[in-house]
């Protein structure tokens, strides 16, 4: 015969723990203390066993410790339950939603100086060139004595120099690097474009800088022609400034080459017309270059009978000047957050 004072006490535990809220664990304490601690109506009546006979103490006995477990297990489960559900509110409280568009940053630009440069480095990588280096503070020796431009050599005039003692200069032009090059490679046929900086005795205007950069360019090998330079230039020349534009070869002089030329290319402005941009004659000068000349290859340890090459050299702020159609090539140097901005890429 089951108790009825136990039976009483599990249903009445069983309609509490029914009435819990969801995540309370607070609620939860106060029924284990309610129903389980040791003044708990049910472990009360664990004292009047004693009073019992055997067989009634053994039969109470047990139905209480049902009714306990019974009432334990269920508080346990309801237990785990509130602290996962708080576990899991938590979590979603900080969340991090990574969907969320990222916070605005002032992105830079590239000065123009680099978009040109990096882009003419990339067209002549593309054709197979390597790209080397060479010292700004050159010798006189490779500045001009291995170019063909002896001392004294009216050529020097050309170039305003900044010597730092008489066999020694800030470089010219990036052309002594073809003679390092051709030292280097001891005979051997080449291939090869320098860009770097250089310096001359200028006076600062809208068209002259006394620090300036140029791209070199030298190639050496068997049977080589100006038809080799020509094809040369004219994919690099509109690779660089559009296949709409053409390319024209004028006679020039140059100590280092023999022929040498002067390339031009079609005015942006008027087509080829003739405007005020080109002062008329449809086209604008771009870079120098020519067959190197035979002396240049003897004095750097390559036969002309055997050898011959195509050498040329590119002012990368006149480039830059000439693309973007900037007005004063200071411009390039100042830093101006204006000026840069425009160069941005658009997203
Ligand atoms: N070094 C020349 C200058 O600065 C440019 C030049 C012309 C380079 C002809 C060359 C060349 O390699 O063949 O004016």
């Amino acid at each position: 015969m089951a108790n009825n004072k136990v039976q009483e006490i599990l249903t009445q535990a069983l309609e509490d723990i029914k009435t819990l809220h969801k995540g309370n664990i607070e609620e939860i304490v106060n029924l284990r203390n309610k129903y389980l601690s040791k003044k708990a109506e049910l472990m009360a009546l664990f004292a009047t066993l004693g009073k019992l006979s055997p067989e009634e103490r053994k039969t109470l006995g047990q139905e209480i410790n049902e009714a306990r477990n019974r009432i334990q297990l269920e508080l346990d489960a309801k237990q785990k339950e509130a602290q996962e559900d708080l576990l899991k509110e938590k979590l979603e409280k900080e969340r991090i939603d990574i969907s969320l568009p990222a916070r605005n940053y002032s992105k830079g630009a590239l000065n123009p100086f680099y978009i040109v440069k990096n882009q003419i480095v990339d067209i002549f990588v593309d054709m197979g060139y390597e790209v080397v280096e060479g010292p700004e503070v050159e010798k006189d020796l490779y500045n001009f004595e291995l170019l063909n431009i002896p001392k004294d050599h009216p050529a020097r005039d050309m170039q305003d120099s900044l010597y730092i003692d008489e066999n020694t200069l800030l470089r010219t032009h990036t052309s002594p690097v073809q003679a390092r090059q051709m030292e280097l490679r001891k005979g051997q046929p080449l291939k090869i474009i320098c860009p770097g900086k250089t310096y001359r005795r200028d006076d600062d205007d809208m068209t002259h800088s006394h620090q300036f950069a140029q791209i070199e360019g030298l190639l050496i090998d068997k049977n080589i022609n100006i038809g080799n330079l020509k094809a040369t230039l004219e994919l690099f020349l509109k690779k660089l400034f559009g296949q709409n534009r053409e390319i024209r070869l004028r006679p020039s002089f140059f100590p280092f080459t023999e022929p040498s030329v002067e390339v031009d290319i079609t005015c942006a402005s008027c087509g080829g017309k003739g405007c005020n941009m080109c002062k008329g004659t449809g086209y604008i000068e771009v870079l120098g270059g020519g067959m190197v000349h035979p002396n240049v290859l003897k004095m750097n340890g390559y036969d002309p009978e055997i050898y011959s090459g195509f050498a040329f050299g590119v002012g990368i702020e006149r480039i830059a000047v000439l693309k973007y159609g900037i007005d004063d090539i200071r411009r390039i140097y100042q830093n101006d957050i204006r000026f840069l901005n425009q160069f941005k890429k658009k997203d």
